[in-house]
């Protein structure tokens, strides 16, 4: 029997309607939640995403802004634009997309945003927080796959995880999440030997590194349930993750397609996290 679906369209839409409820509500109380989101030169794919984060802003009723500096802006002028935001009383969530261009260093750009209007939560402090176990703000993906993980009530406490991939952006960050949630984590990374032995262990596996269909169902074990971060572009056009959906759909017990799986989950989470940032000014 084919694997249970893990349907991220579905979820976010039912998260992004308590979203909106909540955004009426402070809204209501003078304080309408505002994310500005800062996107570097023109990366095709951070295109798409920064649109999409702040299209579903306006969707909840929340103010956004986009700012498209063009690629050759200097970080001096970036880390200023920053600083002039952390002061913005409208602003209550600052997002700088990344990758950014190779003459900006993107730790000092991170590093300049206030910690808590970080909804990335990728500042050192949040970083930080999050290890010692009382975030302020969790970083959106891996946000996003617990909240998938609890739609299905898997019980984490002892399971054992295993994340591919080990960047701040996932697979530390998710590390971190899971075990708090009492999960047994292993992270792999690019010099993991014999990696399918340790995927073949997951009672959870969380996959996010950037490499096409490289889970195959052989990696993972019967019944598993199988988080697919990943978003790679085919030369025919499609989209695909970085599992083998067509193979591991019939080993995995629970399994988040691409598209529409841990996507959808991701934007919600920086939504929430803009929320959240906003409910906590004192009014
Ligand atoms: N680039 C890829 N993922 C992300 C993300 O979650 N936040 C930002 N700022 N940039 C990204």
């Amino acid at each position: 029997m084919p694997a249970q679906l893990i349907d991220g369209n579905a979820l976010a839409k039912k998260v992004r309607l308590e979203i909106a409820t909540r955004t009426a509500i402070l809204t209501a109380k003078g304080v309408k939640p505002g994310l500005a989101v800062l996107l570097v030169g023109e990366d095709p794919a951070s295109q798409v995403y920064v649109r999409n984060k702040v299209k579903a802003c306006e969707d909840v009723g929340m103010h956004s802004i986009l700012e498209r500096h063009p690629a050759d802006l200097s970080e001096e002028k970036l880390l200023k634009r920053i600083a002039e935001l952390n002061q913005d009383a409208s602003i209550h969530g600052i997002l700088v997309q990344l990758p950014l261009p190779k003459h900006i260093d993107s730790h000092r750009v991170i590093e300049a945003i206030a910690p808590e209007k970080d909804v990335d939560g990728f500042h050192v402090a949040n970083a930080g927080a999050l290890m010692i176990g009382a975030p302020l703000f969790r970083p959106c993906t891996p946000y996003g796959c617990m909240k998938m993980l609890e739609s299905i009530e898997y019980p984490t406490k002892g399971a054992r995880a295993v994340i591919v991939g080990a960047s701040n952006i996932v697979g530390k960050p998710m590390a971190m999440l899971l075990l708090q949630a009492g999960a047994t984590v292993t992270i792999c990374n690019s010099k993991t030997k014999d990696l399918a032995a340790h995927t073949k262990e997951a009672d959870i596996l969380v996959v996010a590194t950037g490499r096409p269909k490289m889970i195959t169902g052989n990696m993972v074990k019967p019944g598993a349930i199988v988080i697919d971060v990943g978003i790679n572009r085919l030369p025919d056009g499609k989209l695909c993750g970085d599992v083998d959906f067509d193979e591991v759909k019939y080993v995995a017990g629970a399994i988040t397609p691409v598209p529409g799986g841990v996507g959808p989950m991701t934007i919600t989470m920086l939504l929430l996290n803009t929320l959240e940032a906003a409910e906590r000014i004192k009014i």
